[in-house]
């Protein structure tokens, strides 16, 4: 009997939205299970900057990942406006990356002309520029990378942008349904086995976040994976204190809209304690004081922890599974989750589909250091 669902979704965060959109697009009959709340982890707490030149200095294949991704928000945010309502906030004011002293400002001089010599837009301001375009930024600044293209967009608008858009196409989807393990048959993929029932599909992509390693050690697999968790904060002005993203080793602030200023982020290796603490949320005020010295007048928001799935050599990692043919494999974004999540959907469908990818996927395969438990 032919099974009832051309693919079957773990994880209800950005990167199950997206795939379950890109699905749908191409007009499969698609289950997303989230095992809890939709978009209520690490997609949830991010700052949705699109940082694809701020956050990685080096070619190589995450960086041409990057930027193809990047470059798809502008389209995606009609379609997805238009097919759920949502809008998801993109700005395109671009994005200082500020140096503190002179070592880092003579680092960021060569990641520029790295970055010139694949064809990016990346141009370096002096302190007093920095002061001109942004008049709240500290005199501790001596110059800063403006990056014209990375952008920032809403993290949870998003992420339920990609949900909503997904259902109006016609993607099922159940909130607090776990996946516990998995059916095979013969080497193949055939459904999961859920907290309320079996369902099955000869496709099942996991996109479990940091959580995903949990329930492939059920299907053989060790990823190269842990947890890392990020902490933030934010306040409201009435007039916005910056415009473009502010982003420094350690710190970033995010204007967003309504006078919000989002400052994140710790990174704390290997827990999944989402606690926020006192000494976190005091470091990053401490940061953020030194760039912007009118913080301290804003009004708090609030604060808020998330994890990030990270892997062992910082690449995610997207592809089948190398015993178990029809599972599917997208974790690993670390920071760069929301920037990855429109190419890490369109990729994971062709590879479904049996297409070839835009982007060479080798780099980021399931074996490139996988040991299976059998
Ligand atoms: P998640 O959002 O964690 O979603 C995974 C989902 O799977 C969860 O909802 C979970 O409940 C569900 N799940 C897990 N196991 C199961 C199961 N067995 N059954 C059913 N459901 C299951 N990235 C950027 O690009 N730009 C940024 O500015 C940025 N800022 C960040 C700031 C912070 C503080 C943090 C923490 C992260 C930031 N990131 C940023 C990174 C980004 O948030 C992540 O890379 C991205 O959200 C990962 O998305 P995901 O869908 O893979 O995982
Ligand atoms: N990309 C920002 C963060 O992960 O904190």
């Amino acid at each position: 009997m032919p099974s009832m669902y051309d693919a079957i979704i773990v994880g209800g965060g950005i990167n199950g939205g997206s795939i379950a959109y890109s699905l749908a697009k191409r007009g499969k009959k698609v289950l997303l299970l989230e095992k809890d709340r939709l978009g209520s982890k690490s997609s949830n707490a991010a700052a949705g900057m699109l940082a694809a030149q701020a956050e990685l200095n080096e070619d190589g294949p995450l960086f041409q990942l990057a930027k193809k991704s990047r470059a798809m928000f502008p389209l995606l945010a009609e379609e997805i406006k238009e097919l759920s309502g949502i809008d998801i906030e993109l700005v395109n004011k671009g994005m200082y990356k500020i140096a503190l002293s002179e070592e880092e400002e003579h680092q960021y001089k060569q990641i520029i002309d790295i970055q010139r010599q694949t064809g990016e837009l990346a141009e370096w301001i002096t302190g007093e520029e920095v002061r001109r375009r942004e008049p709240s930024l500290s005199e501790a600044i001596t110059g800063a990378v403006y990056i014209e293209k990375d952008g920032q967009v809403s993290a949870p608008k998003l992420t339920l942008g990609f949900l909503k858009a997904a259902a109006a196409l016609g993607v099922e989807i159940k909130e607090y349904t776990e996946v516990l393990s998995f059916h095979v048959e013969k080497g193949k993929i055939a459904g999961v086995k859920t907290n309320s029932g079996n369902f099955e599909s000869e496709t099942v992509i996991v996109a479990g976040g940091a959580w995903s390693q949990k329930i492939l050690s059920e299907a053989d697999v060790k990823l190269k994976t842990y947890p890392v968790k990020g902490e933030c904060f934010s306040v409201l002005t009435h007039q916005p204190l910056i415009n473009g993203t502010i982003f420094s080793h350690g710190c970033y602030l995010v204007p967003k809209k309504g006078g919000r200023l989002l400052v994140g982020a710790t990174v704390k290796p290997n827990t999944f304690d989402q606690t926020v603490t006192v000494d976190g949320i005091g470091s990053l005020m401490e940061k953020a004081k030194k760039i912007v010295p009118s913080i301290v007048n804003a009004e708090w928001e609030k604060a808020w922890a998330g994890i990030r799935p990270q892997t062992s050599d910082s690449l995610p990692y997207l592809g089948e599974h190398p015993n178990y043919k029809g599972l599917f494999i997208a974790t690993g974004h670390f920071r760069n989750g929301i920037l990855l999540s429109p190419i890490t959907g369109e990729m994971i469908s062709n590879l479904i589909d049996g297409e070839s990818t835009p982007i060479d996927l080798t780099a980021f395969r399931i074996d490139r250091h996988v040991r299976t438990i059998v």
